[in-house]
């Protein structure tokens, strides 16, 4: 295996490589295809960029494509969906210096183990040419990465006998056992209990900066995403309809955004009520012209109905697709 750090190259500053994105989607379209061979869309034109040591989160109702759009970054998109618009790059240094530069943790761990096997067996799978005395202690380092004080025991451990938490944890060693640049994490504490799943994220928030991971966090936790992400990208019906830097949910401005913090249980007056948004995400081949927001939003207006919005850059890094935003705040 290849041990060596990523070269430098030579002819960017050190200021330049930090910028440059591990990851970079431009413009990714992913289709559903019929077995009539009608194509509908299921991701469209969907741009972003992962940075090392940064941790982007993904937000958005359910059904909205976070998980087919970090599907579609690893080749991994189920049974009759392609990529076929848009690129994605990947860092040529960081697919040299990792062995799966791309790893996943899911939201079901115990869905992903394979009851059979030791978890031992499982993780020497993701190390196929090192050599055993190495691939042992590799092993167990990568146990203790992830806070198993007894290694040892869990190597020899089948999936049932560990609980979710464990699992979870096991799982995110196999992901690290490939030296991966970037990391995808698709609701990896929904399916754990609540004392649980701080734990785990504390973990990933962990891994995240001692291991220089770019992290792609897709959950439905906003507290969550105000207190562990950097970045936030905001989907709806296959679309990013708001992004920048996390400090944006102290003032969002798409009317989706905000309606998805005001579905947030208040903490305090009106304890627990829900003020959600009316009406559901339109499922596929069934998404309305213009702005697919438009017949649940507040502010639509004639023009919403018939163009999809573009974006605009509101400050730096911060970009809103919205007519009616376009509108409110006067952007050319
Ligand atoms: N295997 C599949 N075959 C057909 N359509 C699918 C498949 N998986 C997802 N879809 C559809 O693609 C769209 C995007 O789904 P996706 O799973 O990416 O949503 P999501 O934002 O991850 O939702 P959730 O929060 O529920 O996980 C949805 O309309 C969904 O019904
Ligand atoms: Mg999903």
């Amino acid at each position: 295996m290849n041990e060596a750090a990523p070269a430098s190259i030579p002819w960017l500053s050190v200021e330049e490589e930090a910028l440059r994105p591990v990851l970079s989607a431009d413009g990714l379209g992913v289709g559903f295809y019929t077995d009539s061979g009608k194509r509908l869309d299921v991701v469209q034109d969907v741009s972003f960029a992962l940075y090392s040591g940064r941790m982007t989160a993904l937000v958005g109702e359910s059904g909205c494509g976070k998980s087919i759009t970090a599907l579609a970054l690893g080749g991994l998109l189920p049974r009759g969906m392609k990529m076929d618009r848009g690129r994605m790059k990947l860092d040529a240094s960081a697919s040299a210096a990792s062995v799966r530069p791309l790893a996943y943790v899911f939201q079901d761990p115990g869905a992903c183990l394979d009851p059979v096997f030791t978890i031992g067996s499982q993780i020497r799978e993701v190390l196929p040419r090192v050599e055993r005395a190495q691939a042992a202690v590799r092993m167990r380092t990568l146990l203790q990465t992830v806070g198993f004080e007894q290694p040892d025991r869990v190597l020899a451990s089948y999936p049932h006998q560990l609980s979710g938490g464990m699992q979870q944890r096991a799982m995110l060693a196999m992901a690290l056992a490939g030296r991966p640049r970037v990391l995808v994490a698709d609701e990896p504490t929904t399916a754990l209990d609540v004392t649980v799943q701080a734990k785990i994220l504390a973990l990933l928030t962990e891994l995240q900066r001692k291991e220089n991971l770019a992290v792609l966090l897709i959950t439905h936790n906003l507290g969550v995403v105000a207190e562990a992400a950097d970045d936030l990208l905001v989907m709806y019906a296959g679309r990013v309809v708001e992004r920048g830097p996390v400090g944006l949910l102290k003032k969002p401005c798409h009317p989706y955004v905000e309606g998805l913090l005001k579905a947030l249980p208040r903490v305090e007056g009106n304890a627990g009520r829900l003020e959600g948004i009316g009406g559901w995400v339109p499922p596929l081949g069934r998404r309305p012209p213009g702005c697919a927001f438009h017949p649940r939003c507040s502010l639509a207006r004639a023009i919403c109905a018939e163009v999809v919005p573009e974006e605009a850059e509101t400050s730096p890094g911060h970009a809103v697709a919205c007519h009616a935003c376009r509108a409110r705040e006067g952007w050319k």
